[in-house]
């Protein structure tokens, strides 16, 4: 198996799923998140304070591409923003089995309602601002996935052997 790349918006889960999910499959894990504060030394909020989303964006691409050099069979999670760039959708589907958790607008108001680390949903009115970015972002979403789950009301227990069933079933198509 290559690697699993989970995609998603700000509140899917996509941590906390690849956490768990590579525990199961006693594979190594990466956030790309992580990744880019451990390079720059630096949270999310203060890279795009200090440098901006653009630069953000440069360092995601940077990412995946070094994770296509670097790791093979690990369980990779991502950014919300990842897929916007064609570029990016390109790198991530090189890198392996996407895996899309799919949430309901609802769903991450709800859940990032005390939020302060996700600086795009800063400001007033966050509700239709997410609202706006799933519509806008949902395409590039399935575009770039092979597998789609839906998360909405779902346990965490669930939704992995949700994945786990679909991955033994992607095995077998793809061999
Ligand atoms: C972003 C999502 C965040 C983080 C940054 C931008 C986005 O990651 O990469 O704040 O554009 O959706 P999470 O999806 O892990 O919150």
């Amino acid at each position: 198996m290559s690697n699993i790349i989970l995609i998603g918006f700000m509140g899917s889960g996509k941590t906390t799923i690849g956490r768990r999910l590579s525990y199961r499959l006693k594979q190594t894990m990466t956030d790309t998140d992580k990744l880019i504060e451990k390079q720059q030394n630096m949270t999310i909020p203060e890279l795009f304070e200090l440098y901006g989303e653009k630069k953000f964006r440069d360092l995601e691409t940077q990412s995946i591409e070094y994770l296509l050099r670097t790791v093979k069979n690990e369980v990779i999670s991502t950014g919300g923003g990842m897929p916007i760039r064609p570029e990016n959708r390109t790198l991530l589907k090189e890198l392996g089995c996407v895996i899309f958790l799919r949430v309901r607008p609802e769903t991450i108001i709800e859940r990032l309602k005390n939020d302060t680390t996700r600086p795009l949903l800063r400001g007033e009115n966050p509700e239709i601002k997410i609202a706006a970015m799933l519509q806008e972002r949902n395409p590039a979403y399935l575009e770039t996935a092979d597998i789609v789950i839906d998360v909405d009301d779902k346990s965490f227990e669930m939704i992995l052997d949700e994945i786990e069933e679909v991955l033994g079933q992607y095995e077998i198509t793809r061999n």
